[in-house]
């Protein structure tokens, strides 16, 4: 099992990686100090899948399981069903101090995130990822919220969690869409932080695809130290955090623009192999980084050739986003791999050269 710790002075949290852990989440728990009741917020499949096992373990240590079920699909995180577990969570008599485990995704940590931010005006929370994208980007860094009409993730907190425990057994099951769903934030972390562990992607991605157990641990160690190391120096995104969103500013416009039939994965990668188009053409960024990145890219199962869509809406799009400054264009650009940094300098025409024409 690995560790990686959070220092985020009287909210600082532990993450622990590994395989089985799933089974120790009762031991933990009693090392924070919980007794009683706890809540687990999951969805019906997982629950058969993990929560089920994991209530047992959880019983044998003496614990009161609740299960709270949410059905599939990013439409559940909303304020209505946030509504219907705030109901059920008085009905079970959830106190103050009783704790909500969030087994699953990112929907299930974002929503169930939420809802320990704001039921009572917050409870602990315990966060245990079960997708790549999960373990290695969402359980991380206290964002938890909800979509509400045109707002995506606009209605939410930082609400930092206790403890977040990533089992690398639950990526078995993960379909391989999703594994390449996550490997897209994992290659954006390696891209913007850390060459050697690049390299090593590059070296073991058909092991990652196959889910060896050693290459997964190292995978959501390294990808996970690179968001806390980002987090613990800038908690409320006002500056450094925005690294993070290497290739999100055209991914972003890529997914509104395909009406979300490009997933999030595929759209970021996209967005990253423009922005190292961008990088290049500028004079930051040489040819042979450029290559390796499409290269890593397309063998993670990941899209790299951009879709037929409306360039003058991207750019608007783009615009519209929060990461504009007047007629110039804030993005996330590349040095060298393992080396980003953030710039309001983009125009708008260079981003639509670099959309039209892959060969730049
Ligand atoms: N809070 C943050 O900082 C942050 C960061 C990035 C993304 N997000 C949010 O995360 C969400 C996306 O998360 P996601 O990609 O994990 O999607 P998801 O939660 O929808 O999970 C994807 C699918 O995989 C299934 N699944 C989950 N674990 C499984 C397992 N072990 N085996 C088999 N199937 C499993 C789920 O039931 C679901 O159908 C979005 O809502 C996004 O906004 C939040
Ligand atoms: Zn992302």
């Amino acid at each position: 099992m690995r560790k990686v710790n959070l220092e985020l002075g009287a909210s600082s949290y532990e993450m622990h990686i590994g395989s089985g852990l799933l089974a120790k989440t009762g031991h933990w728990l009693k090392k924070h100090g919980f007794v009683g009741k706890l809540v687990i917020i999951t969805n019906p499949t997982l629950k058969k899948r993990y929560g089920e096992g994991l209530k047992q373990t959880l019983d044998r240590d003496g614990f009161q399981v609740i299960t709270l079920l949410v059905p599939e699909g990013e439409e559940q995180k909303s304020l209505e069903t946030a509504g219907r577990l705030y109901h059920k969570l008085t009905d079970c008599h959830a106190e103050r101090t009783t704790p909500i485990l969030a087994l699953g995704g990112g929907v299930i940590g974002d929503l169930a995130g939420f809802v320990a931010a704001s039921y009572m005006r917050g409870v602990p929370l315990i966060q245990m990822p079960t997708t790549l994208l999960a373990q290695v980007d969402s359980s991380i860094g206290g964002k938890v919220a909800v979509d509400h009409g045109q707002l995506k993730n606009k209605i939410g907190a930082f609400y930092q969690p206790q403890l977040v425990i990533a089992d690398i057994n639950t990526l078995k099951t993960l379909p391989a869409a999703e594994i390449a769903n996550g490997l897209a934030e994992v290659i954006k972390s390696a891209a913007i932080r850390n060459k050697k562990f690049f390299a090593f992607l590059e070296e073991n991605i058909e092991q990652i695809k196959t889910r060896d157990n050693e290459a997964l641990e190292e995978v959501v160690f390294q990808t996970a130290k690179i968001k806390v190391e980002v987090v613990a120096q800038d908690e409320r995104d006002f500056g450094l955090r925005s690294i993070l969103n290497y290739g999100h500013t055209i991914g972003h416009a890529i997914e509104a623009v395909s009406d979300f039939k490009i997933e999030h994965g595929g759209a970021v990668a996209l967005g990253m192999l423009a922005a190292a188009r961008i990088s290049k053409k500028m004079g930051f960024l040489d040819k042979g980084a450029a290559t390796r990145l499409k290269a890593l890219i397309q063998k993670a199962s990941l899209p790299t050739k951009m879709p037929k869509l409306n360039q003058k809406k991207l750019i608007q799009t783009m615009q519209h986003d929060k990461k504009v400054r007047q007629d110039k264009l804030r993005f996330v650009l590349l040095r060298e791999i393992g080396d980003a940094f953030i710039t309001d300098e983009v125009s708008p025409s260079l981003v639509a050269e670099v959309l039209a024409n892959e060969e730049t």
